[in-house]
């Protein structure tokens, strides 16, 4: 199949449209990172989404939707809470999760029997759904597992020849996956942390909880079982070797010359933020290693104090990585606060050991 990567007017929304009506999937910006939708209604659409993606079939999908759409077919009740975070935060990167409505299909939810539903923010996303006027399921649009797609390009790389269509509409603003919310429980609880932070909900919602799950750096405690399918998996991994952790620049000093000395890796790529950049540079020179800086591949994270910059930058840097073929990465861990969160839970899903602080390694 060839895959067409369109700008979006009137003409590319008009075959979107047609599509969506054969069954067929359309790659979509979205402000969080780039979506695979199909019609939420098609069976045909639903299944070539897992099909393109390789994506297990008991992980469910999100239902978007446009402001003003009717959400009687999608959900059964709309809980408070739902209404009152939908009043605050849509259109915008938060997912809710509702009891499910009769016509939304099992294959959307995964058998489960609610269903998540979002309002994106980005402008041609809604173009795309009021243009069409349906409610499309989209999952993120990369191959299961790989980092999520904030450009055209990396849908293009995972899924070229999959797929008729991209809608190009330049890179993400947010960079990491909506945030989940399950609203069918009191008090809420977050399943996933994006950037609608616990501390926003918690400014409507005191009492509001977040999933243990979330929080597991290791193999998930005995009977800790991630209420949203998605998150049980090892996800956003590039293809090399990556540690990431909250250890000093002497230690990623160290262990960085201990690789390649002992020949682990020819080139490293170091995910950092500019404070630890500077820092680890400063290590090697005043050990006057002038040659082994060459070797480290600083991709920019920016300022620790710009979390919005680093989670837009993750997602590509991960893939970078692969892009140049390094087979072994270390990355810094940051602050879990705020946007921290959901910086730090797909840093460490993506990583294949961590190196913390008062831990055995
Ligand atoms: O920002 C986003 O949410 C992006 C863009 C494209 O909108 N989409 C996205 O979809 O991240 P996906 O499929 O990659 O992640 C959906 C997550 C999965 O972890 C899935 O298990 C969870 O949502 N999920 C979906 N329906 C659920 C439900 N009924 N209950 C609990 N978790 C659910
Ligand atoms: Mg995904």
């Amino acid at each position: 199949m060839q895959t067409q990567v369109l700008k979006v007017n009137e003409a590319s929304l008009t075959l979107a449209g047609e599509l969506f009506h054969q069954g067929q999937t359309v790659a979509f910006p979205t402000e969080t990172v780039y979506g695979l939708g199909a019609w939420a209604m098609s069976e045909e659409g639903i299944r070539r989404i897992y099909e393109a993606k390789g994506r297990p079939s008991d992980n469910p999908l999100i239902v978007h939707i446009a402001p003003g759409f009717d959400l009687t077919p999608i959900v059964s009740e709309v809980p408070d809470t739902a209404k009152t975070l939908m009043d605050t935060f849509w259109p915008g990167p938060l997912t809710l999760i509702m009891p499910k409505a009769e016509t939304i299909s099992d294959h959307v939810t995964g058998g489960l029997s609610t269903v998540a539903v979002r309002e994106p923010s980005h402008p041609l996303a809604m173009k795309l759904m009021q243009f069409t006027g349906l409610p499309l399921v989209a999952p993120s649009a990369n191959t299961s597992g790989r980092p999520s797609p904030t450009t055209a390009a990396h849908v293009y790389e995972d899924l070229n020849g999959k797929i008729p269509l991209i809608l190009d509409g330049g890179p993400c603003s947010v960079g990491l996956e909506s945030t989940i919310v399950d609203c069918t429980q009191d008090p809420p609880m977050v399943l996933r942390p994006g950037a609608i932070t616990l501390e926003m909900i918690r400014e409507l919602y005191p009492e509001a909880v977040e999933d243990p799950a979330v929080k597991a750096l290791k193999t998930l405690p005995k009977g800790v079982v991630p209420k949203a399918p998605g998150m049980k998996y090892r996800h956003y991994a590039p293809k090399g070797y990556l540690v990431v952790s909250d250890e000093d620049a002497v230690h990623f000093a160290h262990w960085m010359r201990q690789d390649l000395e002992e020949g682990k890796a020819k080139r490293i790529a170091v995910i950092v933020s500019d404070e630890l950049k500077a820092q680890i540079l400063r290590v090697y020179r005043q050990e006057r290693d002038e040659k082994t800086p060459g070797k480290l591949l600083f991709y920019p994270l920016g300022s620790r104090t710009d979390p919005q910059k680093i989670a837009r930058t993750l997602f590509a840097d991960l893939r970078r990585a692969d892009d140049e073929g390094v087979t072994r990465i270390y990355g810094e861990a940051f602050d879990r606060s705020g946007l921290g969160e959901a910086i730090m839970n797909r840093f460490y899903k993506a990583s294949a050991e961590k190196r913390l602080k008062g831990e055995q390694a």
